[in-house]
């Protein structure tokens, strides 16, 4: 039996005009924070995709019940009635699951959470997340793959992160919203989809300074006076970069509504250097590309430089770039995996460590490939609107998960692409 998959072929210039949904890594972290305040919150702009659809199943574990209300339109419905356990089956099957922590225990003073596992790019580490907590003074004990973290009222304190993690960032502010006093957190993630969710936490009733800021201040209110709030999700850059991608190998001319320049300045920058001309129009970003990309050297660092999750679309750009391109990671060394599976459509990389070296072909060539994850899963897509014949890719379950409709919004650009079921 063959699995389901993408089935592309190259097809030319892309034409026409297509929405940005919202930002997965934002809207999973604003569902979590519904936990917090009894009520319901809307959020609108929420991307359909896996990855909602399985926090939603956590957070009815938990207590809080997700319904649709309309395309886009996510209604949360928290009770008050609530177990804090989240369990392993749910746990293991998305990253964000780690995003409850922080409202149980500063809510409830108790949380038994199963450790989130890695990913397929390496070990994901929460130390950081503990260690920020423990200081607010939460206690943690970890039997048998389970975190019990216990508190009896958190109390507010000052937190220099080693690193300006984003889960770290987001697990201590939601914890610290309710907190006896005034939590300061030094070296704080500064992504949109942070300041996305101190916006929200704030029309729930917190009092958080510094928001965009490395210096987050967040004074705590009594657990009680945060209310439900309704609110629109931020747009999601790296699926506006995916198709700033597709067209930089197609060729063509997109509109791209309700992407933020704002949130990919810096990577415009670089691919503006690539021969990209990218505007900003009304409510979005106009994309133009002609000819062949030139090739750059990138390194990925934290907000507000070029975001990790860009970096397999860049690699991808660069495989057929006229030059070579040194690309640096620094945040996951693991995160090159993508790498074979861009080798077998006939790119030229070398990969070693934090560092690969790509140098540009004219043209990929068709083959069928696998997505390791999320965001390979797209670079291989858009690869394959750079080969000539046919590509096929599977493991479009991960590509699901993050992505809302790619190969629908790809194909009424004009791409030859299509899903062809399991037989
Ligand atoms: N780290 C630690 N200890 C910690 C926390 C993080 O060592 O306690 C390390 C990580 O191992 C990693 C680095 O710090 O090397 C960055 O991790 P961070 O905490 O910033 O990432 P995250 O919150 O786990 C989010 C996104 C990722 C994105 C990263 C970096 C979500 C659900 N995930 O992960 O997105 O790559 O930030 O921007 O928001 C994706 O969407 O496909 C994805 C992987």
């Amino acid at each position: 039996m063959n699995e389901e998959r993408i089935l592309i072929r190259r097809a030319g210039p892309l034409h026409g005009e297509v929405v940005i949904p919202g930002a997965k890594n934002s809207v999973l972290k604003l569902m979590a924070a519904t936990l917090l305040a009894d009520g319901t919150s809307t959020l609108t702009n929420v991307p359909d995709i896996g990855d909602v659809g399985i926090m939603a199943e956590l957070l009815a574990a938990i207590g809080v019940r997700s319904e649709w209300a309309g395309a886009g339109t996510l209604r949360l419905v928290n009770d008050g009635d609530i177990s804090p356990v989240a369990p392993y089956e749910l746990v293991e099957r998305i990253r964000a699951s780690i995003n409850v922590l922080g409202p149980l225990l500063g809510r409830f003073g108790r949380v038994s959470l199963s450790l989130p596992g890695g990913d397929d790019f390496g070990s994901r580490p929460i130390d950081m997340h503990l260690r920020g907590l423990e200081a607010m003074g939460a206690t943690f004990e970890l039997q048998h793959g389970v975190v019990e973290a216990r508190a009896e009222r958190l109390h507010g304190a000052d937190i220099t992160l080693d690193f300006p993690s984003v889960g770290a960032t987001e697990n201590i502010l939601t914890a610290a919203v309710h907190a006896k006093g005034t939590t300061v957190i030094d070296n704080a993630a500064r992504e949109p989809e942070l300041s996305d969710l101190c916006n929200f936490l704030v029309s729930m009733g917190a009092q958080i300074e510094g928001i965009g800021s490395s210096t987050l201040v967040v004074h705590g209110v009594q657990p009680g006076d945060l209310h439900a709030a309704d609110h629109r999700v931020v747009a999601d850059r790296i699926q506006a970069a995916t198709y700033l991608a597709a067209v930089a190998v197609s060729g063509g001319e997109v509109t791209l509504r309700g992407a933020c320049a704002e949130h990919m300045e810096m990577l415009l920058r670089r691919f503006h250097d690539m021969g990209l001309t990218v505007t900003t129009v009304g409510d979005g970003l106009a994309v133009w590309a002609n000819g062949r990309l030139r090739s750059i050297d990138v390194a990925t660092l934290p907000y507000p430089g070029i975001a990790t999750d860009y970096k397999p679309l860049i690699v991808t750009m660069l495989s057929v770039a006229d030059g070579v391109g040194i690309v640096t990671e620094n945040l996951y060394p693991g995160r090159f995996r993508y790498v074979e599976e861009l080798q077998r459509l006939g790119a030229d990389i070398r990969a070693d460590g934090h560092h690969a070296v790509v140098r540009g072909v004219p043209h990929l060539s068709g083959a069928p490939v696998r997505a390791p994850d999320i965001r390979a899963g797209a670079a291989l897509i858009v690869a394959g609107l750079a080969a000539e014949g046919d590509t096929t890719v599977t493991g479009v379950h991960h590509i699901d998960r993050g992505y809302d409709d790619l190969v629908g919004r790809l194909a009424a650009l004009g791409a030859d692409i299509e899903r062809v079921p399991a037989s």
